[in-house]
């Protein structure tokens, strides 16, 4: 069972007079480089010459420090995309980085999957912030912190735990709660419910349903409507107070409709599916699959993100949104108690 830890868990004097480095400026990076110095540590950022971060980097009084300047940081963490990672390490940071320093990831994803040539001097710590960086910046800024899973990958000098939780706390995480786990569970986990559940099935459902409510003669604005929009609206109840929660709050119709129609399309098949899904991702063929993928160019996830963007379902959630703001009224299932 995971533990949870939480500011009194975490020495936050830990990195007091550290220096910490920040590797890449986008998503997590921005974001954790802005928390770090709002929480008075001595942030420096580094970013790959001649691509577009050095000037965001700039807009944000950060002047991109030389690769030499890794040898004064105590703490770098890595936030460059996952398949960039392992050059990243093994390459540029790899041997200049300070004896002794603690490696912050985000994601397990690289050092899973390949282990890596670290050096057995450097600590390595796994501080997932459970959402996108600028939820992690929101939080902060609110005084609340984003959860996130936190894992000690190599505990080199004795004090990995320490620092990391040090990190995470200067990042307000402690403050929401770190779920403690190990490199294993939180990739798989991660890799798994982003694949079934929220960027592979939960899209592909909708698209299914859209196309399927469309050609039964259904207009193309209400269809989305009912099948994407709604979808939010139901999500916020369920993270929330859960699916049984939710139920509470719809209608009879509803309930009836969901509870008898529901494993009717995630039955035996699907599930087997996943089960295959989960297999390809324990046995390492989803990651070697994409490694193929990115060395030979990407060319098949061009093809599909083109496809995707040309579905007329996208013409029309972009009409929806424009026409109805978006919509955020209340589904029509009943949410809080009403019809349906
Ligand atoms: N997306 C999220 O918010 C999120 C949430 C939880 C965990 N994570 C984890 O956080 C880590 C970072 O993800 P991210 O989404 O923040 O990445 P990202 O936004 O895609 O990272 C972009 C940054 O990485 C740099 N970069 C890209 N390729 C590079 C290369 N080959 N060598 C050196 N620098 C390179 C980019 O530089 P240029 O400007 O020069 O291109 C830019 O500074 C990953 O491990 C990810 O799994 C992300």
């Amino acid at each position: 069972m995971t533990r949870i830890l939480r500011d009194a868990d975490a020495d936050v004097t830990s990195l007091q007079g550290a220096t910490v480095g920040v590797f890449g400026f986008g998503n997590q990076g921005s974001a954790q480089a802005l928390c770090l110095r709002d929480a008075g540590l001595d942030v420096r950022v580094f970013v790959r010459p001649g691509g577009p971060s050095g000037a965001r980097a700039r807009a944000e009084q950060f002047e991109p420090s030389p690769l030499e300047a890794l040898e004064a940081c105590d703490v770098v963490a890595v936030l460059v995309p996952d398949e960039a990672q392992r050059g990243v390490l093994e390459g540029s940071i790899g041997p200049r980085v300070k004896r002794g320093a603690l490696l912050v990831l985000a994601h397990g994803f690289a050092v899973r999957e390949e282990p890596l040539a670290i050096r057995e001097d450097l600590d390595v710590a796994l501080v997932g912030p459970l959402g996108p960086g600028t939820l992690l910046r929101e939080r902060f800024l609110e005084g609340r912190g984003l959860p996130g899973l936190f894992a000690i990958v190599r505990n080199a000098t004795g004090s990995a735990e320490t620092r990391a939780l040090g990190y995470a706390a200067a990042l307000g995480m402690t403050r929401a709660g770190l779920l403690t786990t190990n490199l294993e569970e939180e990739v798989v986990s991660d890799l798994f419910a982003e694949q079934v559940v929220l960027v592979g099935g939960v899209v592909e459902l909708i698209r299914a349903a859209w196309e399927t409510l469309v050609s039964g003669g259904v207009a193309e604005e209400i269809a989305y409507y009912s099948c994407v929009q709604e979808l939010k609206q139901i999500m916020d109840i369920v993270a929330r107070e859960g699916p049984a929660g939710m139920r509470g709050r719809i209608s009879g119709t509803a309930k009836y409709g969901g509870l008898t129609r529901g494993p009717r399309l995630v039955g035996a098949a699907a599930r087997e599916e996943m089960r295959r899904i989960l297999d390809e991702i324990r046995d390492g063929r989803f990651a070697a699959e994409w490694m193929e993928e990115r060395a030979a160019g990407s060319s098949r996830l061009t093809g599909l993100l083109r496809d995707e963007a040309a579905h007329p379902m996208e013409e029309v959630g972009h009409r929806v949104r424009e026409e109805l703001g978006g919509g955020v009224a209340a589904p029509r299932g009943g949410v809080e108690g009403g019809g349906g």
